[in-house]
């Protein structure tokens, strides 16, 4: 059998990991600005995180839902603490769209209507639901297009209210910062506008954190500069640092029924015990700080560099849009370099490095930015 090809594969295969370094199969060391795609949180092989995990898998690594787990409770109270959201409640599952497509079913529920609201470029993820509030239609197959999802640009007010003044939307879904689409940011009006229109309208926020939450921007949710709250919060990636695990946390209004939501693989134990010791490490090692901090860094010494076109983003979640003429500058820091970015388009290169990543390691990839692009 061989391998189903849907994914671009560089030439590169990492086989070692620390903190936020990686090494392929022949020694060569890289720096790790990419993070996996935003998935290392608290760095490679942490030893706290890899002692939580070996040791919880000499113990029980799966059983079931049907049965107590006293990590699934302790995950959400340190998580409570953590995120700021304390009188919610956490639903555990498997990854990003999985949380999406539960956080939409959950509305859908709580409302009785059956339309979602979206923004124009969104990415919610790939499965049904996920992919219809997706703005990118050639990742949508007939299946999953749908009557039920309508999208406006995004921090457009005025679309948002007279959308939800139908009070035919059960959810509005609002990335904390657009990742996908190159990074873009909600503005602080357009959040608080729909806090106000889905109250007035009996409409839920959802806000999608599974690229911008887990403490990635300096706030442990993205959205949380702005003041506002949403009533449900997707999170995945950063959360089991590799380990796949994905939540909603739900406003306590909103009523649990036995069966209204459930997965096999949700919440074990193995996912949980990766989970807590992220929260863990995050506490101990003051991460969100440092995102934050260092993410300033990269921001200043980034400016006037004369192949940026625009910096946009905060803390470790930054899109550097370049000029024309720069196209090959992702790869050419891959391979020239060996420095991991991410990318949106042709002409923005993400970086989503892990929480740990030092001040150093930035100042290391500074100076490869300017010596390519000198
Ligand atoms: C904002 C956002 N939502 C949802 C997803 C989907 O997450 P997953 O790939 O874990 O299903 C992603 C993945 O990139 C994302 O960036």
């Amino acid at each position: 059998m061989e391998l189903f090809k849907t994914y671009k594969l560089w030439p590169i295969e990492p086989v070692k990991g620390l903190g936020c370094k990686v090494w392929d199969s022949s020694s060569t060391e890289y720096l790790d600005l990419y993070g996996g795609h935003a998935v290392i949180s608290v760095g490679h092989c942490h030893p706290k995180y890899l002692e939580a995990l070996g040791s919880q898998a000499a113990k029980i690594g799966f059983y079931s839902n049907a049965v107590e787990n006293s990590l699934q409770v302790t995950l959400a109270h340190k998580l409570g603490e953590a995120c700021g959201y304390a009188d919610y409640n956490l639903f555990l599952c498997n990854s990003g769209a999985e949380a999406n497509e539960n956080a939409m079913k959950l509305a859908s529920f709580v409302t009785g209507r059956a339309k979602i609201l979206a923004c124009s470029k969104a990415f919610h993820g790939r499965t049904s639901g996920a992919v219809a509030v997706t703005d990118n239609p050639k990742i949508q197959s007939p299946f999953n297009k749908t009557g039920n999802v309508e999208f406006i640009p995004l921090n457009d007010v005025a679309a948002l209210e007279s959308k939800l003044a139908t009070k035919e939307f059960a959810a509005v879904i609002i990335e904390g910062i657009q990742g996908v689409a190159g990074i873009w940011e909600p503005t602080a009006d357009f959040l608080k506008a729909a806090r106000t229109s889905c109250d007035k309208y009996g409409t839920l926020l959802i806000m999608d954190e599974v690229q911008s939450g887990y403490g990635r921007t300096g706030y442990f949710y993205a959205h949380q500069k702005h003041g506002i709250k949403a009533d449900i919060v997707s999170m995945a990636k950063g959360m089991g640092n590799g380990f796949p695990i994905g939540g909603i946390i739900i406003n306590p209004s909103i009523a649990a029924t036995y069966g209204m939501l459930g997965t096999t693989f949700g919440g074990n134990h193995l996912a949980c015990a990766a989970a807590i010791s992220v929260l863990d490490i995050m506490k101990d090692e003051k991460l969100m700080q440092n995102a934050a901090a260092v993410g300033e860094f990269l921001m200043q010494n980034l400016q006037g560099n004369k192949a940026v076109k625009q910096l946009r983003g905060r803390g470790l979640m930054i899109g550097i849009e370049v000029k024309e003429g720069y196209e090959t500058l992702r790869d050419r820091l891959l391979f020239e370099k060996h420095i991991f970015t991410g990318g949106a388009g042709v002409n923005v290169i993400r970086l989503l490095p892990p929480l740990c990543i030092s001040r150093d390691q930035a100042a290391q990839f500074i100076q490869s930015f300017n010596e390519l692009t000198a």
